[in-house]
């Protein structure tokens, strides 16, 4: 019925019965919504009394947002949030950030049950707005059955054969960046090594080599990667904003690509893309019956890949670059183990995967960083029904973060935790005493390109140069995804040989 077409008299009282219902629903829904949080919290102080873990869960709904925001925005990083906490609790402790329950746990047998999950009884979590930004279909955001599925699908592109190609373009794209170092002298070594890792990513996922392209596309992988720990307002100045405006440019830029290659532009071209729209060619599923890929699938999974593998890597170079510099010993040791490294067939002739396989002590220089920069500070889970950890209650829809960081750094499992020292590498690791790549069915993909990428930037940098740290300060960039020094580690380079 059209209201226009009513007598004035019934309009309004028609008008009159709509406002008197919206505030019916109004205050109904206020009430709904203040009761819920008052039995909520009824509830669980009424839980908390017996066996769960300790902790100050502080404000209703708020909970220490607030103290985990200030941890995201302080020189320490956000990982002094949980450092506090535990230090005050022990090692588990459990506290209620954005309105939702966390858990973290520090022990190797808590992080086996949680991160290999035999039990069935944990899943991957990420808080909804992280979801939104780096996408629903992402692997890092999949549920456990949809990850199996996709994780077939990708782990077959991480081949020795890509692996192996991919070391021959990072070490290219190393020595010629290196070489621009000689005219320069001072150099930040965070941003170049976001540079190359970047440059090399993105070749081996899309191919794209077009300078202004990659340097569009790095400008939006970091608008997204600061919108992951963004609070989810949606409004035009909000990082959040910024990073889901810069998502959906990638995805643009990516749905192109696919519809390109789908009309046979570029799709000569060698890399991860091509592989996945190959198999998606097919007309039913490949030969071990895993299901293909859908085009939100693949889009997803390359911006996973590209903030997965580039800022992690980058982050963990420069603190290694910095940690050399603080440990003279390790450095000579390592840069004596380079120089004597077999003579490759001539000077201009690039890294192989066997070259790097006969570099031991560069090896634990790099487990040894990983170890100590901790780059993926804790790993995020979710209990999917009640359970022990540690002695303690854990209730279902809990999130379980296991504290790889306090892992890496617990004496008890080191000796002298906070030196660094790559010798202490020379035997076994305790089980579930490394975690800088996970473990269980949500290792890392990329591990074996990451540590290439690593040793393959020692090996140039000490076979190149003698440098020093201009500036040692060691303060945490704030919101920055991973924990990365604020400085991005200025250095003053020499080439070998001049000094
Ligand atoms: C030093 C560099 C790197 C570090 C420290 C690192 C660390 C990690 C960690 C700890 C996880 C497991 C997270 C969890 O269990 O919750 C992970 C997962 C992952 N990483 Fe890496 N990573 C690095 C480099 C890379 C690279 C180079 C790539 C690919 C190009 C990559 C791709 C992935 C993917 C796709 C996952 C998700 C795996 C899954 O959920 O099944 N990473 N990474």
């Amino acid at each position: 019925m059209n209201l226009m077409m009513l007598p004035r008299a019934n309009s309004d009282f028609i008008c009159s019965c709509c406002y008197a219902v919206i505030y019916v629903l109004v205050v109904w829904l206020i009430s709904r919504v203040v009761l819920k949080v008052l039995s909520q919290s009824r509830g669980e102080s009424m839980k908390t009394t017996v066996g769960v873990p300790p902790g100050n869960r502080s404000l209703p709904l708020i909970g220490e947002t607030i103290q985990f925001i200030a941890a995201i925005n302080s020189r320490d990083g956000v990982y002094d949030f949980v450092r506090v906490r535990r230090l005050r609790y022990g090692n588990c402790f459990k506290t209620n950030i954005f309105g939702q329950t966390h858990v973290f746990v520090s022990g190797p047998e808590s992080a086996k049950m949680v991160l290999n999950n035999d039990s069935g009884k944990f899943t991957k979590r990420y808080i909804n707005s992280i979801a939104q930004i780096i996408g629903d279909q992402s692997l890092l955001c999949a549920s456990r059955h949809q990850h199996k599925l996709m994780r077939t699908r990708l782990n077959g592109l991480f081949s020795s054969a890509s692996v192996s190609s991919f070391i021959r373009d990072f070490d290219e794209f190393t020595a010629s960046t290196l070489r621009s170092w000689e005219q320069r002298g001072i150099v930040i070594v965070l941003d170049e090594a976001l540079k190359i890792t970047f440059k090399a990513i993105c070749k081996m996922l899309i191919s794209e080599e077009n300078e202004d392209e990659l340097e569009r596309l790095q400008r939006d992988v970091s608008h997204v990667c600061e919108a992951m720990l963004a609070l989810p307002f949606k409004l035009p100045w909000t990082r959040f904003y910024k990073g889901l405006q810069a998502r959906k440019r990638i995805m643009d830029t990516l749905g192109k690509m696919i519809n390109e290659r789908r009309r046979g532009i570029k799709d000569h071209q060698e890399d991860f893309l091509k592989h996945l729209l190959t198999q998606e060619d097919k007309t039913c599923d490949d030969d071990h019956g895993t299901p293909l890929l859908t085009d939100d699938q693949i889009k997803d999974n390359i911006l996973t890949m590209i903030i997965a593998g580039q800022d992690t890597t980058a982050s963990a170079i420069t603190w290694m670059v910095k940690y050399l510099h603080e440990n003279q010993e390790v450095l000579n040791t390592v840069k004596a183990e380079q120089i004597l490294l077999p003579k490759r067939n001539s000077p201009a002739s690039y890294l192989t995967l066997e070259d790097l396989s006969d570099m031991p002590y560069a090896s634990k220089v790099v487990k040894e960083s990983l170890r100590i920069a901790s780059i993926v500070t804790w790993l995020p889970r979710m209990a999917l029904e009640d359970c022990q950890l540690e002695g303690y209650k854990i209730r279902k829809g809990w999130n379980v973060n296991v504290d790889a960081r306090s892992i890496q750094f617990d004496p008890t499992l080191y000796n002298d935790p906070d030196k660094f020292l790559p010798a202490r590498f020379d035997g076994e690791s305790k089980p579930y005493s490394f975690l800088a790549f996970g473990a269980g069915p949500r290792t890392c993909l990329g591990l074996n390109m990451a540590k290439a990428m690593m040793l393959i930037f020692l090996h140039r940098l000490v076979t190149t140069y003698e440098w020093k740290v201009i500036d040692p300060d060691s303060s945490i960039e704030k919101w920055a995804l991973f924990p990365r020094p604020k400085n991005g580690c200025p250095v003053h380079v020499t080439p070998i040989g001049n000094s």
